[in-house]
This record gives structure tokens, sequence and C-alpha cells, in this order.
């Protein structure tokens, strides 16, 4: 399991990543040989899955060009002197989850949803396949960095 209970009846992080792996191999066991294969969604079809080989929008091949040709030791040290000062702006996870609601992503090829639709979709699914309250917060926050976009970063820096 991904979790422990305590002698409170809390549950604990993870102690150590063998039990992450114990917890993967229980929820998601091998098909057996031959068995065919079940998806999250058993309605979906196979071409409304990302098709890896097909050529991505020239937008997406861009910006992971300059993403991968930019982001440097350097560079992300000289951000993290930037952006750590924290006197930026104050606000909540909600706050900070609306104010990201005001963004385009130019660098998601699969997904029309807003900020705020996806980050609580991720949340939920996480919720619904019985994950943890940590991974649930954690795919809820996940895109959060995205708001360097907002203060001026181009979205290649945000990732
Ligand atoms: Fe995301």
């Amino acid at each position: 399991m991904s979790t422990r209970t305590d002698t409170t009846g809390l549950k604990t992080p993870l102690n150590n990543l063998e039990e992450w792996e114990d917890f993967l191999k229980q929820r998601y066991p091998h098909p057996a040989a031959g068995a065919p294969f079940q998806a999250t969604n058993p309605n979906k079809k196979q071409e409304e899955f990302r098709n890896y080989e097909a050529t991505a929008r020239p937008t997406v091949r861009e910006f992971y060009r300059l993403n991968h040709r930019y982001q440097t030791f350097d560079f992300v040290q000289s951000k993290k002197r930037e952006f750590l000062s924290l006197d930026r702006r104050k606000m909540g996870i909600w706050e900070a989850m609306e104010f990201l609601n005001s963004l385009v992503d130019d660098s998601d090829p699969d997904t029309d949803l807003s900020q705020l639709e996806h980050l609580l979709q991720t949340g939920e699914q996480i919720r619904r396949d019985g994950h943890p309250r940590w991974f649930i917060l954690a795919g809820l926050i996940h895109d959060l960095g995205k708001i360097l976009c907002l203060f001026g970063e181009p979205h290649r820096r945000q990732s």
C-alpha cells in the first residue's frame, strides 16, 4: 500500500521507495500472458490515445526544441535566484489555481481544458483511483509552476 497507518490512525507517507514499488505491483499486477489489455476507460478507442509516431503540431515541436536547447544548469540557477525570493505575489493555493487559469498553455497537445479544469480533473482522477491524499494534492497542484509564465517567463521555462 502507498501509505501506512500509524498508532493514531493517521495515514503516513512511505518509508521508502520499495513500499511504492510494492504498491504498484499490487495495484497494477502484470496481466496474465495473452490476456487482453485493460485500459482505465475500456470504451476509449485506440485512435483516441496519443500517437507518439505521428508528427507533432509545429508549436508543440518548437516548444520542446527550445525547452531542451536553453534549459541549462546555469539558466536554472539564475531563475532560482530570480524567483525564489518569493516577493512577486502572495496567494493561497486556490487563488493560485484561479490565477493560473488565465493562462493558455501552448505546450499541451492533449487537452483543450482550462488550467483549472485540468488541475481538478487530475486530482479527481487520482482520488477516484484510490491513491493517498498526498498524491491527490500533488495532482491538484502539479502545474502551478506554469504561473511563472504569468510573470513574463516563456512557457518553455516553466518545466
Ligand atoms: Fe498537467
